[in-house]
């Protein structure tokens, strides 16, 4: 188990963490968050390297940015979905490059906004009550005090964690009674609803292999659609879920989700290629080439708009009740509902203390984690 003084790397305010109690362990932590291996042209985190399967370069921080462009229109320029009123401390975990932090900081000036990841590839100029880490958010110890934070986000977070519950159950334990998790999730499967997607297309292939390489990984992908379940198994209270449709290109006639599959189209195009090289040189031992080769066919079958597929996006939602709130007890959630409002006001030491679960399943025998 990490401590913060050995794990919990400031990239922003370095006065703000405790002083590490190893020299040398707290050294080769630093070096290690700053020394990103090479493979095959791309660049991974250092810190606890190989654990996750997609680069961290600058081509791939650029298609993270957009993506966050692209999650915001898909929500109708919305950063989060919670009943959030003056959140006083604020953690995102694997920020990226942090782009949902700072703007979540501007929103909520008074707010505390800490956010963790395992590169350090996010902006140095950023807005006072924002902090980035280098942390592993699979660690047991987020070495802070429990019942910390108000609200707690995760977004594209898919093939991260040998268990995205422990993180739900970590989340639990760290938020404030009265508080929120939230999480935005892109499920890796594709969908087609007027059988326009022949079984033969190709990035429904590329889709498969994705999903296999990252069970084999042990770090499966294919978690959105069973998040509001884990909320609930995790304690969480008023689990709510919302799905968006986000299509792979611009084939939609409806303007919003034309716009949408447009910018998506240009995603996969930008991603494709960092997407698969770890896990399938990794987990297949493909090499480079046949890497490049095999995504020729996949990237011309993405652009073929008599497909109508598109991915689906799931955000859950749920409040952390108040001690003695027992699930289902309607005075007690009213009541609470009131106390949610009340405990943003509160001081910071006082706030220590339609589902598409069928998802169109069209992955053949892929080995799922659906029996988690
Ligand atoms: C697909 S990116 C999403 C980033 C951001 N949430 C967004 O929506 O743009 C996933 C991020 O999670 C980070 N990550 C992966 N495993 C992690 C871990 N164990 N602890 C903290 N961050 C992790 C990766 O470094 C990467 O930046």
């Amino acid at each position: 188990m990490a401590s913060r003084s050995q794990s919990r790397s400031p990239t922003t305010s370095p006065s703000t963490t405790s002083s590490p109690t190893n020299e040398s362990e707290s050294k080769s932590v630093t070096e290690s968050v700053y020394k990103f291996p090479k493979e095959n042209g791309r660049t991974y985190h250092g810190y606890r390297a190989g654990t996750y399967h997609f680069p961290n370069d600058p081509s791939e921080i650029d298609r993270l940015d957009f993506q966050y462009e692209i999650l915001k229109y898909c929500f109708t320029n919305r950063n989060y979905f919670a009943p959030l009123k003056n959140p006083r401390r604020i953690f995102d975990i694997g920020t990226g490059t942090g782009q949902w932090a700072i703007e979540t900081g501007d929103e909520f000036p008074d707010a505390e906004v800490q956010a963790t990841d395992l590169s350090p590839i996010q902006p140095k100029d950023v807005p006072e009550n924002v902090q980035f880490f280098i942390d592993d958010a699979s660690e047991e110890d987020w070495a802070l005090p429990p019942e910390y934070f108000d609200y707690i986000h995760t977004r594209v977070l898919l093939g991260c964690f040998t268990d995205f519950r422990e993180i739900i159950k970590r989340a639990f334990y760290y938020c404030a009674p009265g508080g929120y998790m939230e999480s935005q999730e892109i499920m890796s499967t594709l969908c087609c609803d007027d059988g326009t997607m022949p079984p033969d297309y190709p990035f429904l292939e590329w889709n498969r292999y994705l999903e296999d390489a990252a069970m084999q990984a042990g770090r499966s992908i294919r978690i959105a659609n069973k998040m509001k379940r884990w909320y609930s198994e995790a304690g969480f209270m008023d689990v709510q879920e919302k799905t968006f449709k986000l299509p792979i290109n611009p084939w939609p006639r409806d303007k919003h989700l034309n716009t949408l599959g447009k910018m998506q189209e240009d995603n996969w195009m930008a991603g494709l290629a960092g997407i698969s090289m770890g896990l399938f040189s990794r987990i297949f031992c493909w090499s480079k080439t046949e890497i490049e080769v095999y995504l020729v066919n996949v990237r011309k079958s993405i652009s073929d708009k008599r497909v109508h597929a598109y991915h689906r996006v799931h955000v859950v939602w749920g409040r952390k009740p108040f001690p003695g709130e027992q699930p289902g007890d309607a005075a007690l959630s009213t009541g609470a509902a009131t106390a949610v409002q009340s405990y943003a006001n509160t001081s910071r030491s006082e706030s220590l203390g339609s589902d598409f679960m069928n998802n169109h399943n069209l992955a053949g025998n892929v080995p799922t984690n659906d029996n988690l």
